[in-house]
């Protein structure tokens, strides 16, 4: 059977066709002009100021999440008591990690990724240990931060 007539006509496919040139160039352009008025979106921060409060009570072999910036850290109290702080994303492609208490180890679901109690990558896909941060306490506050930042913890 022929069709003598095209259901889509020149000026119906050139409209489409320049309407997606122009939605996708101004989608750009907006997408750079908001990169430009908020450059800190997506980015991490060099520490965070957490309230020592909300941390103390935590059991040995656990861990309590924070914010760190708009991603997932995790306060971490080994089992002899000692405190630390570490990044909760897995180090392959960053899903959050869980920490496993009756194994002593985190866990990343995403591709059963394995980390022992110091971060090391011990099974699965992670290619590098997890980050940790350093920990700063100061009066009531706990200062997070990244490995060799410098803090001048009197402006905090
Ligand atoms: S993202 Fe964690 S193992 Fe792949």
């Amino acid at each position: 059977m022929k069709i003598d007539y095209s259901l889509v006509t020149r000026r119906t496919f050139l409209n489409a066709l320049l309407s997606g040139w122009f939605f996708a160039f101004f989608s750009g352009v907006f997408y750079a002009l908001i990169k430009f008025a908020f450059p800190t979106i997506g980015k991490e921060p060099d520490f965070v100021v957490l309230d020592i409060n909300d941390f103390k009570d935590i059991p040995p072999n656990s861990v309590k999440p924070f914010a760190w910036g708009g991603k997932v850290g995790l306060f971490f109290k080994k089992a002899d008591g000692a405190t630390t702080a570490l990044k909760g994303l897995c180090t392959h492609m960053e899903c959050n990690i869980t920490y496993k208490q009756e194994d002593r180890k985190f866990y990343c679901a995403c591709h059963e990724g394995w980390f022992d109690e110091n971060g090391k990558n011990i099974k699965g896909p992670p290619p590098k240990p997890l980050e940790f941060f350093d920990i700063k306490i100061e009066g009531e506050k706990i200062i997070v931060l990244k490995k060799g930042i410098k803090v001048d913890l009197s402006k905090v």
